[in-house]
């Protein structure tokens, strides 16, 4: 730029000093002249001045001959390196690089875009751009807002589909800029345009196989699970049904000593409610009762149990941190999942060792999000034991229902934890190190204004019933609604049953002195315990009302929490279990 200002300047020069030497150069010759009548008589001076002017006009000849060399070399210079740059742009094979008029119309063509789109230069100069384009994204109008993109925006990208010559498409990347003149008058555009088919092909292939992975995993998880229900379920299975064969051939025999298989057939059955239970908390649908309470009381009181449950060879430390925040927790399934969490630590120490548990006020920050964590204010119990350790490869299976790395273990330990810390809104991690030990952390969320301080302690007697006192059992299974109410009648309430609600608004029509409606949520013909209840209590007001249920995503259960004010019994239950809430509900005012 700045040789080619220069350039036109130096010959300026010296056609000036050329100028003004033949303009003095002929003024003095006339001068002379007219004095002297001939050159050979003039004085010195005029020769002097002569020379000069001659000498000047020389300077300025060979000042423009260089300007015009200079001229010559830097036009054959700009000339070299258009064509050097146009043989740059027609050769490259890998980018489609061309021109658009301000219309769209393609104006140049390399080499690159014929080997991409298959048009020659001499078939598509001319058209239009939007030959290129999908038809369904002609019909969307995208070329002419690429277009539009680009002169506003300064550039347009995008990675789509484009269509060859032959009717295929392959994916490409589309930049697309603007070129102006130094008005800034929109001349055109400049268009580059890569095939990226193969990256796309590439990364689909990768999100396939990933998809496939996560798939065949997700089966894995699955058979295990379905595997582990059936194997425990058969076992329990065999043992209920084998006591009840056992009864039976006992007493055709006339065999009056049937105790023994009863007693197995019971054990069979908690033991299958057991499970049940296990699988509801992992699936985190079990229905939690959560209480404000101190964690550092339930940790203490907890103390014994651990005592004797872990053994004589294991030393218990608690640190109980000083002005712990409260917790909204099920008491009785926090305790159940420390003891999980200390049953396992003992079992990683058979040789003896120390168990640590500790409290402390924590706050998670944005950074646990991504672990689906709520930042916030939470209460940690960390349970740490100096055993045996986990390897990564079982860290990272060790929710997972049924994964076990111990003969007798189920595998439903730490599941049941997890399930229960989720469902309470908390959040559960792990940090193991092999031959070291491990640290299992509960966070749960903390209780901002505890509503009660007092945890009510429910009464260990069986709380008895009376005749004047009529409870009413709704339930369709005959055999669950015959052991209710014989549990009932043994309690010493006079109990009416219903297998259905419009049995059982029959029977409340003729019976004046119900107190107490018992009835399962999920009832047949359309019409559920929610339901009943409301129409009951619609009717006779007075009646106090207690759902019974064996799954808690129903009616009453939203998200595992009871709805405020209703009471609820889940099955399997025990007759201490019913006879207390039966009598705390009748109780209440
Ligand atoms: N504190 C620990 N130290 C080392 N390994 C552990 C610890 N806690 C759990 N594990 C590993 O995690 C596995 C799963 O534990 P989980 O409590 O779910 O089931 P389990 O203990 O095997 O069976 P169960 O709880 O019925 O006895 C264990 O088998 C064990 O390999
Ligand atoms: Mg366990």
């Amino acid at each position: 730029m700045r040789k080619e200002s220069r350039t036109p300047r130096a010959v300026w020069l010296s056609i000036v000093l050329m100028a003004m030497s033949c303009v003095g150069l002929a003024g003095l010759s006339l001068y002379a002249i007219s004095i002297y009548e001939t050159m050979a008589q003039a004085p010195a001076f005029a020769w002097v001045a002569a020379a000069l002017g001659l000498f000047v006009m020389a300077l300025g000849t060979g000042l423009l001959l260089h300007a015009i060399r200079q001229m010559q070399r830097s036009s054959d210079a700009r000339q070299r390196s258009e064509e050097e740059f146009h043989l740059l742009v027609a050769g490259v094979t890998d980018y489609a690089i061309y021109m658009l008029d301000p219309g769209g119309r393609v104006t140049t063509w390399n080499a690159g875009a014929e080997r991409i789109k298959g048009y020659s230069a001499a078939e598509i100069v001319g058209q239009h751009f939007s030959l290129f384009f999908t038809p369904e994204d002609r019909a969307a109008g995208v070329p002419v807002r690429a277009l539009e993109t680009a002169a506003r925006e300064g550039r347009y990208e995008a990675e789509a589909e484009r269509v060859r010559k032959d009717g295929t498409r392959f994916w490409a990347n589309v930049v697309l800029n603007p070129l102006r003149d130094p008005a800034g008058r929109l001349r055109g555009y400049a268009k580059v345009t890569r095939d990226i088919s193969e990256r796309v092909r590439r990364q689909l292939a990768l999100e396939q196989t990933q998809a496939a992975l996560a798939q065949s995993q997700k089966m894995e998880g699955l058979g295990q699970l379905t595997g582990g229900i059936a194997h425990d379920f058969n076992n329990l299975l065999t043992v209920i049904r084998g006591s009840i064969d056992m009864v039976e051939r006992r007493l055709r025999a006339g065999d009056k000593d049937i105790t023994r298989f009863i007693e197995a057939a019971r054990r069979g059955a908690d033991r299958a409610a057991n499970l049940t239970k296990s699988l509801l908390a992992f699936a985190r649908r079990q229905p939690l009762e959560p209480k404000p309470l101190e964690p550092n009381r339930l940790v203490a009181g907890m103390a014994e149990l651990l005592r004797r449950t872990l053994g004589e060879g294991i030393s218990i430390e608690t640190v109980l941190a000083g002005g712990l925040w409260w917790v909204a927790a099920d008491p009785n399934q926090l305790e159940n999942a420390i003891l999980n969490v200390a049953i396992n630590a003992r079992d990683a120490m058979p040789g003896g060792g120390k168990l640590t548990i500790e409290t402390s006020n924590s706050h998670l920050d944005e950074a646990y999000e991504n672990e689906g964590v709520t930042p916030g204010q939470y209460v940690l119990i960390a349970v740490s034991d100096n055993g045996g350790g986990m390897s990564a490869a079982v860290l990272s299976k060790v929710f997972e229902p049924f994964y076990t790395t111990k003969a007798e273990g189920t595998g439903l330990g730490l599941s049941q934890v997890y399930g229960f810390v989720k469902q309470s809104n908390g959040h559960v991690k792990i940090y193991s190190e092999p031959g070291t030990g491990t640290t299992v952390k509960i966070y749960l969320p903390r209780l901002e204004a505890p509503a009660a301080a007092e945890i009510a302690r429910t009464a260990r007697a069986v709380p008895k019933g009376s005749k004047q006192e009529t409870i009413l059992v709704v339930e369709d299974d005959e055999d669950v609604r015959g052991f209710a109410i014989d549990i009932l009648a043994e309690l010493g309430y006079r109990v009416l049953g219903a297998a259905d609600a419009r049995s059982a608004l029959a029977g409340l029509e003729k019976e004046p002195a119900v107190d107490l409606l018992f009835t399962d949520v999920v009832l047949p013909d359309g019409v559920n315990g929610r339901q009943l209840a409301n129409e009951v209590l619609r009717l006779r007001p007075e009646i106090k009302v207690l759902f019974t249920t064996g799954y808690a995503r129903n009616a009453i259960v939203h998200h595992g929490r009871l709805d405020p004010g209703v009471e609820l019994i889940v099955k399997p239950y025990t007759q201490p279990d019913l006879a207390r809430r039966i009598r705390k509900v009748l109780d209440s005012a």
